[in-house]
């Protein structure tokens, strides 16, 4: 009798809840092992009681040192899938901001994504399969914030890793989502009030378009035509055009 083959495991960061969440229970449903990772326990395990049995819950902040070392050895381990989600915004421009929230925004967008995929590409590379997905945002071609800076940086450096990962038969992929219904906006006290809601994407579907797009090879995955098009743009247009457009307001409020 044949024996079943291994399931693939993918290690999932910021997936209590919103992108995270959708993309884990996607893939849980094609057949993945889980871990997931996020700093709100409670919320993990509502999330986790609708995945399989055998999902592993690990409750980490990512900002922290030794909690991030402890998930960069689940990394190193061996792992088939690595999606860095984990993310979060301030309602404040640049010097409204308090420099410790600016610092632990910019750790956890830039610093967790790449110790973890430091950690977990080696493996990877070695068996000739398996792959990253970064979780970067439609803002990071709209240089901005402090925010798309740093989703600017993990869009630049997904496809900086994906060139060189891919001979190895490795996929790394940054994902860059538009405006997508999550908890993102209200945890970080945002009025979305004047966004239309034509605009708004479910984070089922941005799930859905991020794993099909990290399949298929891609190194840069923009869910929905509207947004390709925005994105688009924002890359034909010199930076210091996108950010005077985006910059109505005085970066000290
Ligand atoms: N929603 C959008 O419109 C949108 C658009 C473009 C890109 N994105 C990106 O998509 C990713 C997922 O966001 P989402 O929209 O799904 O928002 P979400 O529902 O708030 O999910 C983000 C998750 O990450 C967790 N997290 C935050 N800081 C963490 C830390 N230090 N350690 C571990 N976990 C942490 C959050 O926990 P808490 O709730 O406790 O903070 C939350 O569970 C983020 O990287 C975000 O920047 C979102």
């Amino acid at each position: 009798m044949n024996a079943e083959p291994p399931r693939p495991t993918a290690l999932v960061t910021g997936a209590a809840s919103g992108i995270g969440a959708a993309l884990a229970r996607r893939l849980a449903a094609e057949g993945h092992r889980l871990v997931l990772v996020d700093r709100d326990g409670e919320r993990l395990r509502e999330t986790g009681a609708a995945l399989p049995a055998d999902t592993e819950l690990v409750t980490a902040d990512l900002t922290d040192d030794a909690d991030l070392a402890r998930i960069e050895e689940r990394c190193r381990a061996g792992l088939d899938l690595l999606v860095n989600n984990a993310g979060f915004g301030h309602p404040t421009r640049f010097l409204a901001t308090p420099i410790e929230a600016e610092i632990a925004m910019s750790r956890l967008h830039m610093e967790t994504v790449l110790r973890l995929t430091h950690a977990a590409l080696p493996p990877m590379l070695a068996r000739g399969s398996g792959g990253v997905l970064n979780t970067a945002s439609l803002l990071g071609f709209f240089p901005s914030s402090t925010y798309s800076a740093t989703k600017a940086w993990v869009i630049n450096f997904s496809q900086a890793t994906a060139r060189t990962a891919r001979p190895h038969g490795v996929t790394v992929t940054a994902l860059c989502p538009g405006f997508t219904r999550t908890g993102f906006h209200g945890s970080a006290g945002m009025d979305m009030s004047k966004i239309p809601g034509f605009l708004w994407l479910d984070p089922d579907a941005v799930a859905a378009a991020a794993l099909r797009d990290w399949r298929r090879g891609r190194a840069l995955s923009v869910p929905d035509w509207r947004y390709k098009l925005v994105a688009s743009v924002g890359r034909a247009l010199p930076p210091g055009l996108t950010g005077r457009l985006l910059s109505g307001r005085d970066m000290r409020s």
